[in-house]
């Protein structure tokens, strides 16, 4: 089959470039099962060199090349050309400031990441047997589907208070602090729930679902906040988080 890509540029280096317009660009001979990825590469590798984008892994892993694709976020290395169509339009993911072409700048995302403090936070001495700290299988389901995230930012970019707002701490840095949060194991619920109180926190979120839909990791990203919501509302002296108590049901 015949494709056709219609694709964002802009290169702030290149007269004549550096304001956002639209190239098209025509594939032969393409299979049903070919990834928008693959194809990108082709275009890269056959037309225009200059065609910029991020790729890592190529399977979905590393979160590097979420786009809007068709208006919708995803990640390209994730979708076949038979789900996607004969035309194909491809835009950098938005609220983010646009470096070049696909490429934007992750820093903001990641400065919201940083400010859920994800990482596991424990104080107390190692256990005397030198093992690692244990934890229940049914304790760790809790949290279990918010590890699957790989930032890929995807989820965020999304969220039209997000858009409205850059300073929103945006959906993937909850569900990253709901990952420790629920963590029966970790210490500092209370400083990451107090975090996420602050006026451009977890409460920013209107429940308008985007970002669920938009996870190529099919986490459960609007149960995740509002679990993270009421576990803000029913308060949390240290270390009496029962996360059993405040399961969202959807
Ligand atoms: Fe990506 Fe999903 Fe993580 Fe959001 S929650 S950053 S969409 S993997
Ligand atoms: Fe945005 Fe998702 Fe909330 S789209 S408003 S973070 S439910
Ligand atoms: Fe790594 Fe797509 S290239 S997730």
């Amino acid at each position: 089959m015949d494709v056709t890509f219609r694709i964002r540029r802009y290169n702030p280096e290149i007269p004549g470039q550096d304001k956002p317009y639209w190239q098209e660009f025509s594939l032969k001979d393409v299979a049903e099962t070919d990834r928008v990825l693959e194809l990108m590469h082709r275009i890269k590798w056959e037309q225009d060199g200059t065609l910029a984008f991020r790729r890592s892994c190529s399977h979905g892993i590393c979160g590097s090349d979420a786009m809007r694709i068709n208006g919708r976020n995803a990640l390209a290395c994730k979708l076949l050309i038979r789900d996607v169509g004969e035309k194909v339009q491809l835009e950098p993911i938005l609220g983010l400031p646009v470096k070049k072409d696909l490429i934007v700048d992750m820093e903001p995302f990641f400065d919201h990441y940083r400010s859920v403090m994800p990482y596991f936070v424990n104080n107390d001495p190692i256990p005397a047997d030198g093992r690692e700290r244990l934890q229940d299988p049914e304790a760790q389901q809790i949290f279990s589907d918010s590890t699957n995230c790989i930032l890929c930012a995807c989820c965020t970019t999304s969220c039209p208070s997000f858009w409205a707002n850059g300073q929103y701490v945006g959906p993937a840095a909850v569900v990253q602090a709901h990952r420790f949060i629920f963590d029966d194991r970790d210490q500092a619920a209370e400083d990451r729930l107090n975090a996420l109180s602050e006026p451009d926190g977890v409460w920013r979120c209107r429940t308008i679902f985007n970002c669920t839909p938009a996870c190529p990791r099919g986490i459960e990203v609007t149960r995740a906040i509002g679990e993270v919501k009421l576990a803000i509302m029913r308060g949390t002296p240290k270390g009496v988080i029962n996360p059993k108590d405040i399961k969202v049901h959807m």
